[in-house]
């Protein structure tokens, strides 16, 4: 949109595998979202003579390609890029393993103080409007419960939360939290205990952008290198408005509509597998 188009060597993207962030610099554009927007980015593509895009992005920038596909003749393909593994399609997004592993290492340091002080956590992690992060970072750190928008806590289950944890060698009790106004966040959760459980004075961390930072795990390395190798595969064979997606280990090509269409239900009996592993 604005015209800051570089060419990349390979020596430009050399020694960046090891780096969080993004060295593009790409973020959420106002101007994109207007028709006018999208037409200054065609034309600019233009001129510089790009006849094709990969855009890496969660469900905002899937959706953009999109709508910037329904209106140009432009070749795209997409990688599914965001921590929150909320991309139908694909079974992982890039990102993801590195913010899970972040959640689980936070996780352990908690434990650490909850167990010697006798404590109850609330740790809100984040995942937009899934809780993937929640419940996968619930079963990786030993967690008794991962509260998620998709299910409802009820008050037996907050009861068992804390019962599981302190009966225990443990004598703790974590649970992981997902950001959303369904679930009331971790300090909803912590309100809760204090009408609830009056007797337990509940302990509060929100994780935030910590998730989105540091060096990516050997899995999102992998991954991101595979999907970008087949993005460029694809646009060769001549496909376009479809996403790189890993099912069951193989990479397969989705539609953009199908990719964007949040229809793919989380599977929940991972949830109750959170509450019998920390029976
Ligand atoms: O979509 C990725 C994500 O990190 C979400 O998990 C979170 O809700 C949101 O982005 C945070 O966005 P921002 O950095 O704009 O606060």
């Amino acid at each position: 949109v604005t015209n800051k188009i570089i060419d990349l060597t390979s020596s430009s993207v050399s020694n960046i595998i090891q780096k969080g962030g993004t060295m593009l610099k790409t973020a959420r554009s106002k101007e994109f979202r207007t028709p006018e927007g999208r037409q200054m980015a065609y034309d600019n593509m233009k001129a510089a003579g790009i006849d094709a895009l990969v855009v890496i992005g969660g469900d905002g920038s899937l959706s953009g390609a999109q709508i910037f596909a329904n209106e140009f003749d432009v070749p795209i393909v997409g990688l599914p890029g965001t921590i929150d593994n909320d991309v139908d399609g694909t079974d992982e997004t890039i990102g993801y393993d590195t913010a899970l592993n972040t959640i689980i290492e936070a996780v352990d340091k908690l434990r650490d103080t909850a167990s010697s002080h006798d404590r109850l956590f609330f740790v809100e992690v984040m995942g937009n409007t899934a809780g993937y992060l929640s419940l996968n970072g619930a079963i990786a750190s030993g967690a008794e419960a991962a509260i998620i928008p998709e299910r409802e806590m009820e008050v037996d289950q907050l009861a068992e939360l804390i019962h599981n944890g302190f009966r225990k060698s443990k004598s703790s009790a974590i649970g992981l939290v997902a950001e959303n106004k369904a679930t009331g966040g971790a300090m909803g959760m912590a309100e809760r205990i204090k009408k609830e459980f009056p007797e337990f004075d509940a302990r509060v961390t929100i994780l935030g952008h910590l998730q989105r930072g540091g060096s990516p795990t050997a899995k999102d390395r992998i991954l991101a290198s595979k999907m970008g190798a087949t993005a460029i595969e694809a646009l060769s064979e001549g496909q376009r408005n479809v996403m790189i997606g890993i099912k069951n280990g193989d990479y397969v090509y989705v539609p953009f509509k199908r990719a964007i269409a949040h229809s793919q239900q989380m599977d929940l009996k991972d949830v109750d597998l959170v509450r019998i592993l920390s029976m």
